[in-house]
């Protein structure tokens, strides 16, 4: 398998002792690299996107910015070494004063229940504050503000930024505006890297990622969910198992990265005849918000949902996930079987944004 074309990981060296006065305010010298698992340092200091071998080590007096934009940012080592760190979290192996001197602002100018609060709970459990923007309505975008002058304003502000946004490339773009760390919680139809470090935190939780079966069922062509995630099973050695109405299938630039990263990716025509060889089911939501009209949404509406009845000769181990809110595509009578690990997954978001918030911010 083909391992990701980043070669820096920059993560790997940060997880000394908690460092004191890092938190963001000086000037960004990010040149807007299209990869990397982005490092910048700040106050005078510019890497300008150059690639930096794990293990080595910040020049003296430099100061280190990470930005979370996409998985495609993320060698496999970055993302054990997240899920590594987000199960300590959660083993509560850490004091809950770790960010108490830091304040992250939260972004979401596109409707959020769980990645919102997760991050709010995950911040607060680490000692730190939040300050928010809940709506486009709520904040100066209403009044032509751009994007670039909200997130430099805001860095002034916060230690960090969570940002959600409509448009896909919108946190790639604030992550160069920024003078502090940018994590992206949901561009557009691109990326959700933080959601899929808690599906992978989910799965690890029951079986060892490498070379299983998982199965992506359902709006493929705009959830970002599910982009995320393909990529970063592409770096686990997993079989793809794709099922998606018609026109709602994998984008075609991204179905061609995977083959390319060495996935091998098998396209269903309907769940029935992939479910029992999976050992994950991805379900996802249609994506109702990003369809050009409601007739080619209503065209693929309710085309799709696990039953009870669907789960019969599964594998004993097929865990059931989904990123939420679910729209009709599972059961609630599902809820009560086995598989159904998608409120254990939401859970599982807290500790997984702790790990980030401590590492973009530490
Ligand atoms: C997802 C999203 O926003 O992309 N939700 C989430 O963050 N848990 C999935 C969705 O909205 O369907």
């Amino acid at each position: 398998m083909r391992r990701a074309k980043v070669t820096k990981v920059i993560i790997g060296v940060g997880h000394g002792p908690r460092k004191k006065g890092i938190s963001g305010c000086g000037a960004n010298h990010y040149s807007g690299e299209k990869r990397g698992f982005v490092r910048v340092m700040a106050g005078g200091r510019s890497d300008s996107g150059a690639r930096t071998p794990a293990g080595l080590k910040t020049p003296e007096g430099s100061r280190t910015m990470y930005h979370i934009i996409s998985i495609r940012d993320f060698e496999r080592r970055d993302l054990d070494y997240l899920l590594d760190r987000a199960r300590e979290f959660d083993t509560g192996e850490y004091l809950p004063e770790m960010l108490d001197d830091k304040l992250v602002a939260l972004l979401f100018f596109e409707p959020s229940t769980r990645t919102r609060m997760s991050f709010a709970t995950a911040m607060a459990r680490l000692g730190g504050r939040s300050i928010s923007v809940d709506s486009v309505e709520a904040s100066s975008i209403v009044k032509g503000e751009t994007l670039a002058d909200t997130i430099r304003v805001v860095s002034g502000y916060a230690d960090a930024i969570v940002l959600r946004h409509p448009k896909e490339g919108a946190a790639r773009l604030a992550s160069e505006f920024a003078s502090v760390p940018v994590i992206n919680a949901g561009d557009g139809a691109g990326q959700h890297p933080s959601q899929t470090l808690l599906d992978l935190y989910t799965i690890r939780q029951s079986m060892p990622i490498d070379g299983i079966d998982v199965g992506l069922l359902g709006d493929l062509r705009y959830g970002r969910t599910a982009h995320s995630l393909a990529l970063a099973l592409s770096l686990y050695g997993v079989t793809l198992h794709t099922i998606a109405p018609g026109g709602l299938e994998m984008p075609a630039n991204i179905a061609l990265e995977l083959r390319e990263r060495g996935m091998e990716v098998i396209e269903h025509a309907d769940v029935q005849g992939a479910i029992r060889e999976l050992d994950v089911l991805y379900v996802t939501r249609i994506q109702r918000e990003r369809f050009p009209d409601s007739a080619s949404y209503y065209n693929v509406a309710s085309s799709y949902r696990i039953t009870p009845d669907l789960l019969a000769g599964v594998r004993d181990r097929l865990m059931l996930l989904h990123p939420l809110p679910r729209a009709g595509e599972i059961d609630p009578a599902v809820d009560r079987t086995p598989y159904a690990r998608y409120f254990e997954q939401a859970r599982n978001g807290v500790p997984v944004r702790m790990a980030l918030l401590h590492e973009v911010m530490k």
